[in-house]
Order: C-alpha cells, then structure tokens, then sequence
C-alpha cells in the first residue's frame, strides 16, 4: 500500500511583482528574506508586510542561536510567515510557524513537540533543497557540533511560489551547491528503498533536467547558467518533490558532520561525500536498484550503462570541484567520531540506504574522499 499526497499547493509567476499583486500581502504577513533580495525585488513591490533580514541575525546556514533570536523578533498578530530566500531562510520560516515558547534545541531534540499556529507561504531563490515542498527542517545544533534535521508534517508549506527572476541574481558557487543538492536528492531518492514508480518519475525527470542543464552552462561558460534559472528551479522543485516522498539517505546523512563543525555549505558537503557512498554502494551490492541508475545515467549522458556513473561524477566535478577533506582541516583521526555521529544522530536518513553501510563503511567512505 502506498499513498502519494503533495500536500503543498504549487504556483509560478514570472516576477515577484506579478506575485505581490495576485497575493494581495497583508500587515498581518511576515516576509523572512536577505536585504539583497528586499532590495531588487519586495521593495519596489510596496508590500505592506513585516519585515525581517536573516543575514542580521548571523552568516551561514541555520542554527538554534539564529532561529531563536529571529522567534524573538516576531511581532505579536503575525498569522502568515513568507520565506523569500534560499534553503536557510526557508528552514528557519518553517520552525517559526510554529506556536508558543519554544526553544530550536528542544524542537530539534525532540523534547518539544509543537504546534503550527501560522500559515507558511515559501519563493525560493536558489535552485536546490525542494524545500519549498518537503516536511523537513535542517539546522546546526552548536551543542551537538552537527546539522540534524526534523521532520513534522505540520512545517509543509501551504504554498511554493516559484518566480525564476527570484534564482538568477544568485552568485555562480551557489548555483553549483544549490543544484548539486538537487542532484543528490534526485540520485538519493531514486535509490531509495521507499520509492515508488510516482517518486521515482519525479526523480527521473529532475535528474534528466539538471544533466542538461549542466551541459548547456559547460558548453556556453559558467556565468550562462542563469539562462536556465527557471529549469534548474522546476528540476529542485521535482527532485523536492521526490525526496519528500522516498527520503534522502547515506550522502546526506555523511555530510551532516562536515557541515555541522566545518560549516561547508550543504551542497559542497554532499558533493564531497557523493562518489565514494555510491561507489561503495556499488562494491557492496552491484545488482538490484543501482542498475535502473545506471540505466536512466547512461541513456541520459549517452554512455554505457556500466560507465555511467563516473560520467555523472565527471559532470558534477565540472559545475564544483571537490577538494580532500584535508584541504577544510578535517584529519583522518576525526573520521570514527564522524561515524558514530552519524549512526547515533541520522537514523531517520539511513533507514533509506541503498544497502546497509556498517561503521566501518562509513570510515572507509571519509578516507576516500581525502583522495582525489
Ligand atoms: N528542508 C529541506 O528539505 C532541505 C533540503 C536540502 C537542504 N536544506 C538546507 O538548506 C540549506 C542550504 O540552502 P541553499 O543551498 O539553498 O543555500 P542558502 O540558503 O544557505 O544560500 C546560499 C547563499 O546564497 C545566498 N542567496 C540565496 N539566494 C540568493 C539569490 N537569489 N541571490 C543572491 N544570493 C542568494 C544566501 O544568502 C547564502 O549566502 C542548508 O542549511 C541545508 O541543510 C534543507
Ligand atoms: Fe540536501
């Protein structure tokens, strides 16, 4: 038995004003964005919505410090939280719809169980978490010096607005982060023991899009990606919708560390960790789902099957290069601790694995991306 229900209702307009307009924004609406965003593109709008600026409450991706002092901020009458941003400030607006006093490590602990009281409108302006469509929430635990996430049906958003003119001021290195992420989610939940021949067309289509996407920014130079802002959404936006059904797994649950104490933005984590969990993916069990990969990869990027995943991997490395593990500081002697991490903290992502992979897998798999 299976049942397959997108609980977020999806719309697109071309601009940010033409949405404004349909919308009509109300005071009793809080915006959560970046000033660079506000700037080109709310402003010009003359939204008479609350307004508040990640960026001001700390850099990076989020954390329970940021999440708490922004909860904070939240005036009294606000029914309507709008994430206007990319993968941070979506996941820090899903956990600010929820009510009463709260603490983020409690929430993301566990030890609050809360209660949404707010409605949840999300425009992404990067091209990669899906985050817009997922029940899911990631964010830093500094106690825990790793990321975790949390997923709760209540912090799927009522509605994702995709406005491609939101992704195209968004720097190159970003856009390869963002849409690697997509990728990971694509080639993750495709592999997953949860898919379902509805996820995994999501997945398919997703994957199929962004390799085409990334042909056309190599062949026409990097700065030319914009040209394809609106595919490389819709591509996030499906790969969103994939993993949101049949999960993310091990390249997921391996970055969280990196991320969490090294604070390589997300996508850069996964790319690192990528390679080495499908190849030893590959080692461990060489028939059964990996082949369908295989199969789609190789129609797509015109290669044989059996060599398709190193065409992906090649791809890839030429929209982000990856770097050794050394190069951000990390030593080998950290490795075990980052596997007992991620076996204690990322059961919910390990339960989607392809195959089983032990402890020492997972040490295996970090000494492997220290070679490049
Ligand atoms: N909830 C989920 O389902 C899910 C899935 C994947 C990732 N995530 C989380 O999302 C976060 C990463 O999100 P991300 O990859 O979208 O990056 P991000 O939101 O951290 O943004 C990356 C950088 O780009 C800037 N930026 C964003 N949009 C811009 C634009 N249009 N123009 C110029 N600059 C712009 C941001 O300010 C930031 O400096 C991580 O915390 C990750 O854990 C969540
Ligand atoms: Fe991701």
């Amino acid at each position: 038995m299976y049942q397959f229900t997108l609980k977020t209702q999806i719309k697109g307009f071309d601009t940010f004003l033409e949405f404004a307009q349909a919308e009509s924004l109300q005071a009793s609406d809080l915006i959560l964005t970046n000033e660079f965003i506000y700037e080109p593109f709310i402003k010009p709008a003359g939204v008479p919505c609350h307004i508040l600026f990640q960026e001001k409450y700390g850099a990076g991706e989020p954390n329970d410090q940021m999440i708490d002092a922004i909860h904070a901020d939240i005036p009294d009458g606000i029914e309507r939280i709008i994430a206007v941003g990319g993968g941070t400030v979506i996941d820090i607006a899903k956990v600010l719809t929820f009510g009463g006093t709260w603490k983020a490590e409690e929430l993301f602990t566990g030890r609050t169980v809360p209660e949404k009281c707010r409605r949840l409108t999300v425009l992404p302006t990067t091209c990669g978490t899906g985050s817009e469509v997922t029940n899911v929430t990631i964010c830093e635990l500094k106690s825990l010096q790793t990321k975790k996430g949390l997923a709760l049906d209540a912090m799927y958003a009522d509605e994702a607005v995709l406005i491609p003119e939101l992704v195209r001021t968004l720097p190159y290195k970003f856009f390869a982060t963002s849409s690697i992420d997509a990728m990971i989610h694509a080639v993750e939940s495709f592999l997953s023991p949860k898919a379902i021949a509805l996820s995994s067309t999501f997945s398919e289509k997703a994957i199929e899009m962004i390799v085409s996407g990334y042909r056309y920014v190599i062949t026409h130079g990097a700065a030319h990606w914009t040209d394809k802002a609106a595919e490389f959404l819709t591509a996030s936006n499906f790969a969103g919708i994939a993993f949101g059904y049949a999960g993310c797994a091990a390249v997921h649950a391996l970055s969280y560390p990196l991320g969490g104490k090294y604070h390589i933005p997300h996508g850069e984590a996964n790319q690192l960790m990528f390679a080495a969990v499908i190849r030893r993916y590959r080692e461990k069990q060489p028939d059964g789902r990996l082949n369908a990969l295989e199969a789609l990869l190789g129609r797509v990027l015109e290669t044989a099957p059996d060599q398709a995943l190193d065409a992906l991997y090649a791809l890839m490395e030429q929209i982000l290069q990856r770097k050794p593990l050394s190069a951000y500081g990390i030593t080998e002697d950290e490795f075990p601790q980052f596997a007992d991490s991620v076996i204690e903290g990322q059961q919910r992502l390990l339960n989607n694995n392809y195959t089983e992979l032990t402890r020492e897998d997972m040490i295996g798999i970090y000494r492997a991306c220290n070679v490049i």
